[in-house]
């Protein structure tokens, strides 16, 4: 268990599957996510992915979103997050964001945490500078992306600590 000071991040496991299925099969998360939904099937494979970890961010001992911190081969990776959207606005996200790059970065070693929002998703963006992560560059589409991004790179000595700022 990884804690912020709002929320707490902890793994995700086979007994969350039904969970994540039906918070991706919202268009409200799914269209942060490029679209994509999964089977349950489908997401028990994902939880099992090497490369990835996958974790679920609780606020209140309740579950509130999915975050996965993915590996590069260079010894960083970035994150992935979304909050089911009756959570958001609250600056839970910040929070388990800022514990969790904070703990990779400085308890497993990480040498880079990395956020990757798209341009046009301002309100994301915000929430990453909020939590401690600065832009670095804006890229093009590629293979992970559909639309232009900006690659942001977690600095803990930035942002407020996961509170909302005026
Ligand atoms: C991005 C996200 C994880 C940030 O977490 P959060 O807890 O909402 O972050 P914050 O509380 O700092 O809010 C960030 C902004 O989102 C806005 N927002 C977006 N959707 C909202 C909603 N449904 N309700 C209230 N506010 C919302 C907030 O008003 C805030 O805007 P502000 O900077 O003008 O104040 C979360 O908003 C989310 O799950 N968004 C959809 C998925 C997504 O975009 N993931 C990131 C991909 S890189």
């Amino acid at each position: 268990m990884i804690r912020g000071t709002l929320t707490a991040v902890r793994p995700a496991t086979e007994a969350d599957v039904d969970m994540l299925v039906a918070w991706h099969a919202d268009p409200e998360v799914a269209r942060f996510w490029d679209g994509e939904t999964f089977t349950r099937e489908e997401m028990r494979e994902r939880l099992a992915r090497r490369e990835v970890d996958p974790y679920v961010v609780e606020r209140d001992g309740a579950p509130i979103g999915y975050v996965q911190a993915w590996r590069s081969d260079d010894g960083g990776g970035g994150l992935d997050m979304f909050l089911v959207p009756n959570a958001r606005g609250a600056g839970a996200g910040p929070d388990a964001a800022r514990a969790l790059a904070t703990y990779l970065r400085h308890e497993d070693g990480w040498t880079r945490v990395t956020v990757d929002p798209y341009v046009w998703n301002d309100a994301a963006i915000r929430a990453w500078e909020r939590a401690g992560f600065v832009t670095v560059e804006r890229r093009p589409p590629d293979d992970e992306h559909t639309s232009s991004w900006l690659l942001m790179v977690f600095d803990g000595q930035r942002g407020a600590s996961g509170e909302r700022r005026a």
